[in-house]
């Protein structure tokens, strides 16, 4: 099979912080499972370099914006190296490739563009144009001001699309997710689409238009386009076909509109496939409240993976909430899913399984389980079928919930089993026990390889297994002894 999964592109005003991580975190844990489930994977995230607030910022800055951009652009380059991103492609918008490929998907949906004026509010912050009705206070919604505009403008025939757009929703209940974002969405379109202004002629910074001097891309335009661009629109619309058909745009809700209206109607209009999915993940407050600038409690990623390693963070935010909701970060919340879920449930089993396999001399497999072990045992390894149909669903909480209820069963049949008993008296139903373990160890691993790759790959060191695949959990275990292992989240 084949799988892409991609990140919405950041835009490159200020620096990353802990809200980008989320994001990119989500689409690494999906790229990273298909993987492991031998998938064909292509995993993209980069940079959204064009547009007034960018061109403002390096103003500001006062810098050359090409050097502005190269360096901003770096820092989410970095900022993947932090949180341990597995991206195939990292795409600045400032690219020729991509520069080649909007103006190609510009050539596409040609017919439905025509020539007009525009007036109205112009929000930077947010890149969009908003409606006089839903200013309040002189402000968008988002709080942003607004600043009025009028200029020649090129439009897309967005309202044409209104139809088709309903019946695609109609047909594909599951292009938009969760649910309740779709009904969101379903009601907007319904409330009447206008033709969208997606030109800009007041200032430069964008992609040029071909044919029309003096006239850059919206900045939407251009950076919707890079998902094709990255799957290598123009020159290989096979593969374009073959990897939207499964393709799942991870993006914040409240860029939803241009990923679940605005581009499949470019789609359509160019007459290429549209994703499989958009999936709209909620916004994380920190310590309680949004997080701004202003109140300096702006979460640093690179500061908060030194204090508690990655992995524990990694694990945190899916744990925490539901994919799709808001979530609060606060330190306290973190320091307790580390010392509960990860030390003690996680940590815990792996240390006393294995220390204790490693104490008797090594593990004597036996295959041979009575109803005691069994359930485990089948429990073990049915867990990557189950993980399977959630994952497709990006219920990544959902995931987590099976791989630690695995992990309780499996604390609770040590404590139920009693090795250190057993050893003394029935060396046969030892090993049924320690075989039994060292199966839940092993999916658990792989359960949670996605999510905190490097604590897996402890465990695999330690299970001598080679984590590649997970067709490794089907595999029987050897006769053999471990490498000694080491508390996987020391306490301090
Ligand atoms: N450049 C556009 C996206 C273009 S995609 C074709 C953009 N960039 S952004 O940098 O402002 O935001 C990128 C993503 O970061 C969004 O999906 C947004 O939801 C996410 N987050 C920014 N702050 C966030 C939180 N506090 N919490 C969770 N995610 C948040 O929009």
């Amino acid at each position: 099979m084949k799988f892409c999964v991609t990140t919405p592109i950041y835009y490159i005003n200020g620096d990353p912080h802990i809200g980008h991580a989320y994001a990119s975190i989500a689409a690494d844990i999906l790229a990273r499972f298909k993987r492991l489930d031998g998938d064909e994977v292509h995993f993209s995230t980069g940079t959204d370099e064009h547009g007034i607030k960018v061109a403002r910022s390096a103003e500001t800055a006062g810098m050359d914006v090409y050097k502005f951009s190269d360096l901003m652009s770096q820092k989410f380059r970095d900022l993947g190296k932090v949180i341990n991103l597995s991206e195939d492609d990292f795409i600045r918008t400032t690219e020729e490739r991509h520069i080649v490929s909007s103006q190609q998907l510009w050539r596409r949906i040609s017919d439905d563009v025509y020539m007009g004026t525009y007036s109205g509010w112009y929000s930077a912050r947010d890149e969009e144009y908003i409606p006089e009705e839903d200013l309040s206070d002189g402000k968008a919604p988002s709080g942003a001001p607004v600043e009025w505009m009028e200029e020649e403008s090129y439009f897309f025939r967005l309202s044409a699309y209104q139809d088709r757009l309903l019946e695609l929703y109609e047909k594909n209940p599951d292009f938009i997710a969760p649910p309740s974002r779709r009904n969101e969405v379903i009601s907007f379109v319904k409330s009447g689409l206008k033709d969208l202004s997606i030109s800009r002629s007041k200032f430069d910074w964008g992609i040029p238009i071909p044919d029309a001097p003096g006239h850059v891309m919206y900045v939407w335009i251009d950076a919707l386009a890079n998902y094709i661009t990255s799957l290598g629109f123009p020159e290989n619309e096979e593969r374009v076909a073959e990897m939207m058909a499964n393709c799942v745009h991870v993006v914040g809700k409240e860029i939803l509109r241009f990923h679940a209206v605005y581009w499949p109607a470019f789609l359509m209009s160019a007459g290429l496939p549209l994703p499989k999915r958009i999936f709209a993940h909620g916004w994380w407050t920190s310590e309680g409240q949004k997080m701004s600038k202003s109140i300096g409690n702006v979460v640093d990623p690179q500061k908060t993976v030194e204090k508690y390693g990655l992995d524990p963070i990694r694990y945190f935010f899916f744990r925490e909430i539901r994919f799709g909701e808001d979530g609060d970060f606060s330190e306290k919340s973190l320091q307790r899913r580390i010392s509960y879920d990860l030390a003690n449930d996680l940590g815990n089993l792996v240390q006393r399984v294995l220390a204790f396999v490693q104490k008797i001399g090594g593990l004597r497999v036996n295959y041979d389980f009575i109803e005691d072990e069994r359930p485990l045992f089948e429990d073990s390894r049915s867990l990557m079928r189950k993980l399977r149909v959630l994952m497709d669903k990006q219920d990544l909480n959902g995931v987590l919930g099976e791989v630690w209820s695995l992990i309780s069963a499996s604390n609770k049949f040590v404590d139920h089993m009693k090795p250190w008993e057993l050893v003394k008296d029935d060396e046969d139903k030892l090993n049924r026990v320690l075989t039994a373990l060292c199966e839940s160890l092993r999916a658990i691993a792989f359960g949670v390889a996605p999510f905190m790759p490097s604590t897996a790959d402890k465990i695999f060191d330690f299970l001598n297994v080679d984590g590649k695949s997970f067709r490794e959990i089907e595999v029987n275990f050897t006769d053999q002894t471990f490498r000694p292992p080491f508390p996987l989240f020391p306490k301090e």
